[in-house]
């Protein structure tokens, strides 16, 4: 997304009407999410409290930030969310995933799960899409890996930026080591899932997009959106 991500953050470019970070906010409040920690990174971080605020505006009844002072990934943005969380179930979402549909099923399915960790799956037909995301390998209907970005799909069936987790995933954190591109990688933690049989998932109904992904994407993102509207 350079050079446009050199002046501002990509999860404060518009789509369509207003600011990308807005519309992973308004899914959860959505949903019933309304204490939330926005972690970010970057030169760009003061913006999103000029955006935010704290939160009212927006519906979010706690909003608090974090700071992460190097690209380490995404297991370890979670990780700075620890103290805010401390023993309570979670939810995540990355500000540059687009959902058509109201995410509120999947954090009622989340709600009602005891234990473990649940995803939202996406259908996705294009093989070189799916070769730029994580991708479920099933035996019959159970998930039995996630491979990121792999050369040769094992599915149709894209792991998507939503992500549900008890609050044993900060420990499973502490334990990763950096991937081949130095990063902590929330497709390790949700193997990790795998792996004890802990891992459930939703296959949306409705549309998503990533907007971060290309400037394609992007594009196509902000099309649909200002067709259809989001978080419906
Ligand atoms: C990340 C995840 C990937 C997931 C994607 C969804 O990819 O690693 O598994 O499919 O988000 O947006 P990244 O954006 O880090 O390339």
């Amino acid at each position: 997304m350079r050079p446009l991500t050199r002046i501002t953050n990509k999860h404060l470019l518009p789509i369509y009407d207003r600011p990308m970070v807005t519309y992973a906010i308004e899914a959860f409040v959505n949903s019933g999410i309304t204490e939330i920690m926005l972690v970010t990174g970057g030169t760009h971080a003061g913006e999103f409290l000029r955006l935010l605020g704290n939160g009212e505006d927006w519906g979010v009844d706690r909003l608090m930030y974090s700071y992460q002072d190097r690209p380490g990934g995404i297991a370890e943005a979670l990780g700075l969310a620890e103290k805010f969380v401390e023993s309570d179930k979670l939810a995540v979402i990355l500000a540059d995933n687009i959902f058509g549909q109201s995410i509120a099923p999947m954090v009622s399915n989340f709600s009602n799960q005891s234990i473990g960790a649940r995803i939202a799956l996406a259908r996705v037909d294009e093989s070189d899409h799916l070769s730029n995301l994580g991708v479920a390998k099933f035996d019959v209907d159970k998930i039995i890996e996630i491979i990121e970005k792999p050369i040769d799909p094992p599915s149709n069936y894209a792991v998507t930026g939503l992500y549900f987790y008890d609050s044993d995933v900060f420990e499973i954190v502490g334990r990763l080591t950096p991937s081949e591109r130095g990063e902590l990688e929330i497709t390790d933690v949700n193997n990790f899932y795998v792996s004890k049989g802990l891992m459930s998932y939703d296959i949306l109904d409705g549309y998503w997009g990533d907007a971060g992904e290309s400037i394609d994407s992007y594009y196509e993102v902000n099309d649909y959106v200002r067709e259809n509207g989001a978080n419906k």
